[in-house]
């Protein structure tokens, strides 16, 4: 969703705005923008489309001020009049990530008061409501008099034409981080665009306005009150961002999954046994009173959480719910003290989970858990217990090794706790131990499928609509295949779950349906072969995804894609990787955008 990238230095920071806003592109965006101060004057570039045209038009733009922006719209078409910076009178420059909820009221309250308005958005509210302080005080006073004014989330960056060496930035609700230089600084909605410039950085926390100068920088609290906030140094580096050998960043994110899965497995698997402490201190006192677990999250993080639910229950006994986080969030509910929330995020700033989390613990809950792939993001920082997915920087929006690695996480929960309430023998404990360790070797032998997957995947490129079927602990798999698909091919797709086929599905099945079913050899399998056959007696075509000694032989109509092992519990993790690949190839031959789906942003940061 809409990146920042703000920087006050001595030297001309185009390239550092244009840099970093090309960082910043995977969050999805549709247009882009940038101002800089210089000679008592803002100069503003926007363009709709992509950063590279941007820079082609800010070619003769110079300032050691400024601020830039990608736009995804939300208030406004996607335009080069909507696209942000938003001016004021020519004086104040601001760019805005969030949703202000009562613009409209403070819009007609503005224009009433003479300010006229050149956009469709939201964001020109907080230009005109600074300007309008800003005759009787400073930078970051007008800016904090309006911050009070609004409602709703927001991350910005603010300018002033006759303030040439000072940025105004504050977040409340969307991330925002301050890059710390030597006698220059930056702000940025992630730390992949300050990579270019400084390693050291002071995550802001809710409610927090920052004066950004050359020389240092002061941060404000929600209650306006001076604060200090760590200077850490970054682990992420230049090359965890770089495309490297791979044609696009999902397939090089595809290809990482072995390591990432064994980064993110590494303190359980150099130990001899499962212990709570990997959740945090508190998972001591907290495990053992748990009751129930309550899983909240959104899109493909919600799929690792239903394949959770089965781990949960049956391996751990303890009951399980699953729910979507932006459903949760408006629904009332009773709160069970002693139910652990679980949230699951792959960038922490999910805004409809963190609000599902605040919800949660609103009505009373104070056992939390995040299981998140950004340490010091919103969702991390607001929850008890934590276990972080060690993926690495995840850029293609569609979410690829932070679900495995997610799914990884939430079995090392559930050995936790079935060995505290009494549900694993130490032998099973070593089996498990075992499998995991094995894990990365066995996703590599998975990814050796790829050109067989290619194959298989001209056979989609031409349809329409397309079935995935699972069952049980596939089920979720299955969904998230279908996911996949979508959201990088545009084909429609669906998943059910195999024993729902002839309650209404199995109408849609003909020729031009493909369907994929997703098949390990797991209690289920004589279950799902026979509604396999209720699909191709309707002349239905299969793409089977089966794992060692399925015994589905490939026929007319019935294609195999044969995995070398089955993974019992984790076969899940492997079953996932074939259809991720599968969405891949078929999105190269529809020759869609992969790693920036037409209307998506990774980040969602907004309700
Ligand atoms: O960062 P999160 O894991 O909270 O994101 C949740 C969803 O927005 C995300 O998984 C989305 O569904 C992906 N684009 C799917 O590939």
């Amino acid at each position: 969703m809409c990146g920042i990238v703000g920087a006050v230095a001595r030297r001309n920071v185009v390239p550092i705005l244009l840099n970093g806003l090309l960082r910043l592109e995977y969050r999805g965006y549709d247009s882009a923008g940038l101002v800089v101060v210089r000679d008592g004057k803002l100069t503003r570039v926007r363009s709709i489309g992509r950063v590279a045209e941007l820079e082609q038009k800010s070619a003769n733009t110079h300032g050691e001020l400024g601020i830039a922006h990608t736009r995804w719209a939300t208030h406004g078409m996607p335009s080069e009049r909507n696209a942000h910076p938003h001016l004021s009178c020519d004086l104040i420059a601001v760019v805005h990530n969030g949703i202000i909820e009562n613009y409209e009221a403070l819009r007609a309250d503005l224009n009433a008061r003479g300010y006229e308005f050149t956009s469709d958005t939201d964001t020109e509210v907080i230009a005109h409501l600074i300007h309008s302080h800003y005759a009787q005080n400073s930078l970051l006073v007008a800016t904090q008099m309006a911050l009070a004014q609004l409602v709703g989330a927001y991350a910005i960056g603010v300018v002033a034409a006759d303030n040439p060496h000072q940025l105004i930035a504050a977040r409340k609700g969307s991330p925002l981080l301050l890059g710390v230089g030597e006698s220059e600084h930056f702000v940025a909605s992630d730390m992949s665009a300050l990579l270019q410039v400084t390693k050291n950085v002071v995550y802001l926390e809710e409610g927090d306005v920052v004066e950004v100068n050359l020389a240092d920088y002061r941060i404000f609290d929600v209650q306006g009150k001076a604060v200090k906030r760590a200077v850490h140094v970054s682990e992420l580096n230049n090359d965890s961002v770089e495309l490297g050998e791979y044609q696009h960043y999902m397939q090089k994110e595809i290809h990482e999954q072995p390591q990432a899965l064994a980064d993110t497995l590494e303190s359980v698997c150099n130990s001899r046994s499962m212990v709570p402490g990997i959740f945090g201190a508190e998972a001591n006192t907290v495990f053992p009173q748990v009751e129930s677990i309550l899983i909240l999250a959104c899109g493909t993080s919600h799929h690792a959480g239903m394949v959770a639910r089965y781990w949960l229950e049956e391996l751990a006994g303890i009951q399980c719910t699953v729910e979507i986080a932006s459903e949760y969030r408006y629904r009332t509910s009773v709160a069970n003290p002693k139910t652990l929330v679980v949230t699951i995020s792959q960038s922490g700033e999910t805004a409809d989970t963190l609000a599902a989390l605040n919800h949660a613990k609103q009505t009373g809950h104070e056992f939390t858990l995040a299981i998140c792939n950004v340490p010091e993001s919103a969702i991390v920082r607001q929850s008890k217990l934590r276990l972080m997915t060690r993926a690495g920087p995840e850029i293609g929006v569609a979410s690829t090794k932070a679900f495995t690695t997610q799914l990884a996480a939430l079995f090392l929960l559930t050995l936790v706790l079935a060995k505290l309430r009494g549900r694993l023998s130490s032998e099973r404990e070593q089996q498990f131990l075992h499998e995991l360790r094995h894990l990365p070797s066995a996703v590599k032998k998975v990814l050796a499928l790829e050109p067989q997957i290619a194959e298989l995947s001209k056979y989609f490129a031409d349809k329409h609509h397309a079935l995935f079927l699972g069952r049980g602990l596939h089920y979720p798999i299955a969904l998230e295949g279908a996911l996949k698909l979508k959201e990088i091919s545009y084909i429609h797709a669906e998943a059910y779950p195999a024993g729902e086929l002839k309650h209404g599905p199995l109408a849609l099945v003909d020729k031009d349906m493909p369907v994929v079913s997703v098949a390990p050899n797991d209690a289920l399998l004589e279950k799902l072969k026979s509604n396999l056959q209720e699909v191709r007696a309707r002349g239905g075509e299969l793409y089977v995804f089966a794992d060692a000694n399925t015994h589905i032989k490939e026929a007319e109509g019935i294609h195999i894609l044969q995995m070398p092992e089955h993974a019992g519990y984790l076969s899940p993790i492997l079953h996932t990787i074939p259809l991720q690949l599968l969405a891949y190839y078929v999105a190269l031959q529809k020759g869609t955008d992969v790693d920036k789906p037409r209307n998506l942003a990774k980040s969602v940061t907004v309700e």
